[in-house]
């Protein structure tokens, strides 16, 4: 059966956002159940876990990561590191299935041979957000950041290299692929607080991957 969900998700294109930044519309949908079964296996060895500001606030979305470094924040600051703080051990390793969608996507976007070496997997309920912030955490510039969506839809912003500079707003859905890098590696972005709803796959989250190359 059609449903009128369905018409509109494929009645959606893809969108570029500026200069090397796009929107891939549903590139990951065709892999959504083995992308989040993935994320369970994560999840046993490294689980979503609310991480804490420097200034002693729990974020709303809840983080673990995967690959060879994972960007963690506490009372210490943020940084990546290469052990999850709560176990003591290595981060799992990014599946090889994460790996090769980041690289169509990137590719696709025009930045060939990306070899990501962190992924931080966000989990949102309703009500969680992630307020406007650059990623340049990461030594390696030159690399874009790639980020796949998948549940529950979500409002992502994106701006310019200033905070104060206009936003496009953006629905990310189900399956959908951003990638941005190149003149606006740096570019502010973040996430409005989600509304509540039901995805088939997710329940009452969303999930989104984000690739980077850390050095
Ligand atoms: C992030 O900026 O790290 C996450 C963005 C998103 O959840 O779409
Ligand atoms: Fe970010």
């Amino acid at each position: 059966m059609i449903m009128k969900e369905d018409l509109f998700e494929n009645q959606r294109k893809d969108m570029i956002l500026g200069q090397g930044a796009i929107l891939f519309a549903g590139l990951a949908k065709k892999i959504d159940k083995s992308l989040l079964s993935s994320v369970q296996e994560i999840t046993q060895l490294a689980p979503f876990r609310h991480m804490k500001t420097s200034g002693g606030f729990d974020l709303s979305v809840a983080m673990t990561n995967c690959g060879l470094l994972g960007w963690v924040t506490d009372e210490a600051g943020y940084r990546y590191q290469s052990f999850d703080p709560l176990s003591g051990l290595v981060w799992p390793k990014i599946p090889p299935l994460f790996l090769e969608l980041a690289l169509e996507a990137a590719e696709r976007a025009g930045y060939s041979s990306f070899v990501p070496s962190a992924c931080l997997i966000n989990r949102y309920v309703p009500g969680a957000k992630m307020s406007l912030h650059q990623d340049k955490d990461e030594d390696d510039l030159d690399s874009p950041i790639v980020s796949v969506s998948l549940g529950l839809p979500a409002t992502f912003q994106f701006g310019g290299f200033n905070r104060t500079d206009p936003l496009q707003k953006l629905l990310l859905i189900h399956g959908d692929v951003v990638v941005w890098g190149g003149k606006l590696r740096l570019a502010y972005h973040g996430i409005l607080p989600l509304k509540s709803g039901h995805h088939h796959l997710t329940g009452s989250t969303r999930i989104n991957l984000t690739f980077r190359k850390v050095f």
